[in-house]
């Protein structure tokens, strides 16, 4: 069983929102999310300023593409000193292990886990537009099926999935977790979302938290609340 851990997503412009952020938690050192938006604009550099702060970073760069590219790609991204990096499952078997194989060469490899179906899709949106007409949960545990047998640590998806998953591939599988909202709260653009008590019910191994920690008035006080629910209780 793996140590249960709240990921705050740094989902935040430029460099100056990131560091502004990150003072409002004091002297906790939060594990953070550094995710397309801010990596786009700030580049490795802020990647590595965070890890040198003392962050624990998930890289959520969600890569896709051929196995020689993304193999490359996180050759290169193993130098970051970062924990934990993703992929697609739906890049395919010979492109997750490629990554996996690439990144066995690396002294200090993070762990790397697939996206299975995005928490923002929904059973409809699968069948409609991306024409899978198997059941939700039967895809997600089928991605990340391949993607043990590719050699990946574990897989991103819904904490409503962390039961198939654990139960299927052993709860040494890691199920990475967004879609977490307070009892009560916006859902946004997610779909398929739980709390963070929930998700701890459920066997979610870390829980990734973006607006309900960000854009809470007192951030440190939110993300108190998830470690109270998710990691204390
Ligand atoms: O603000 P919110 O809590 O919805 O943020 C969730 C974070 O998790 C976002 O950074 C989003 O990109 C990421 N994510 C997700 N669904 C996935 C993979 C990552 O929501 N399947």
């Amino acid at each position: 069983m793996t140590q249960r851990e709240v990921i705050i997503a740094l989902d935040v412009p430029d460099r100056s929102s990131a560091l502004a952020l990150l003072q409002r938690f004091g002297q906790e050192r939060p594990y953070v999310k550094v995710g397309m938006e801010l990596y786009y604009a700030q580049g490795p550099d802020l990647v590595r300023e965070i890890h040198d702060r003392g962050h624990r970073i998930f890289l959520d760069l969600k890569l896709h593409d051929i196995p020689n590219t993304v193999a490359s790609a996180l050759r290169g991204i193993s130098r970051l000193g970062v924990d934990l990096v993703n992929l697609h499952a739906a890049g395919g078997l010979a492109m997750m292990r490629a990554a996996a194989d690439a990144l066995g060469d690396s002294p200090r490899p993070p762990r790397l886990i697939a996206v299975t179906v995005l928490t923002s899709l929904g059973q409809d949106a699968l069948r409609d537009e991306l024409w899978i007409n198997q059941p939700l949960p039967d895809t997600v545990l089928h991605y990340a099926s391949l993607a043990r047998e590719a050699g990946l640590d574990g897989v991103v998806c819904s904490p409503q999935e962390a039961p198939v998953v654990h139960s299927h591939l052993g709860v040494d599988f890691l199920t990475v977790t967004p879609g977490v909202r307070f009892a009560g709260g916006a859902v946004g653009d997610q779909q398929r979302v739980t709390t963070p008590a929930q998700a701890r019910e459920l066997g979610a191994d870390h829980i990734v938290v973006g607006r309900p920690i960000t854009r809470a008035l007192d951030p440190l006080a939110a993300y108190r609340r998830c470690l109270d629910e998710f990691v204390r209780r």
